[in-house]
């Protein structure tokens, strides 16, 4: 099973939820990896079982320009059995709450096998650890139920 993490952060908050989300991935396979975006070769778009992107939100709503080569790698690519997951953080006080998690949702629904997304305001608390640990739940159980395991 090939797993990636692809994730961008400027002041810590998603790199912070990615750590937690890594660690919840790990009660599933030790054979999760994560990429800062910049660092991610694309090619592997094409043989992973499963991947889960996780991005802030710029602009208005916006996605960040560091993420726009993974949002039309994934438009180019033929896996389109990929399962894929979607996080993000974003801040209230913005009229689009957390809009790149929803530029991401709706192109990976079409592009994908998209199985879940989550949003969180600003840094995780205590009250987004459940929501974290089930929102792997069920991107494992999609991956899984591809491969004829039941969990
Ligand atoms: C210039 C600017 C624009 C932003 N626009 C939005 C927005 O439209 N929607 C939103 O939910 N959050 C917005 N945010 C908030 C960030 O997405 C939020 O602080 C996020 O947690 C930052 O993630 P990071 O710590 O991983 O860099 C904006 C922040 C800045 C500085």
């Amino acid at each position: 099973m090939k797993i990636a993490i692809v994730y961008t952060s400027i002041s810590g908050n998603t790199e912070e939820a990615m750590r937690i989300i890594n660690a919840h991935m790990k009660e599933y396979t030790s054979q999760c990896y994560v990429y800062h975006v910049e660092q991610f070769p694309f090619y592997q778009l094409e043989s992973l079982d499963c991947l889960i992107v996780g991005t802030y939100t710029w602009g208005n709503g916006e996605i960040p320009y560091e993420m726009m080569d993974l949002y039309r790698a994934f438009e180019n690519c033929s896996n389109k059995d990929l399962v894929t997951g979607v996080f993000g953080t974003g801040d209230q006080c913005y009229p689009h709450f957390c809009g790149a998690v929803d530029e991401f949702r709706d192109m990976l629904y079409v592009q994908s096998n998209l199985a879940a997304t989550l949003k969180i305001e600003l840094l995780p608390q205590q009250l987004d650890m459940n929501r974290m640990k089930r929102f792997i739940e069920v991107v494992m159980k999609r991956v899984n139920s591809k491969k004829g395991i039941t969990v």
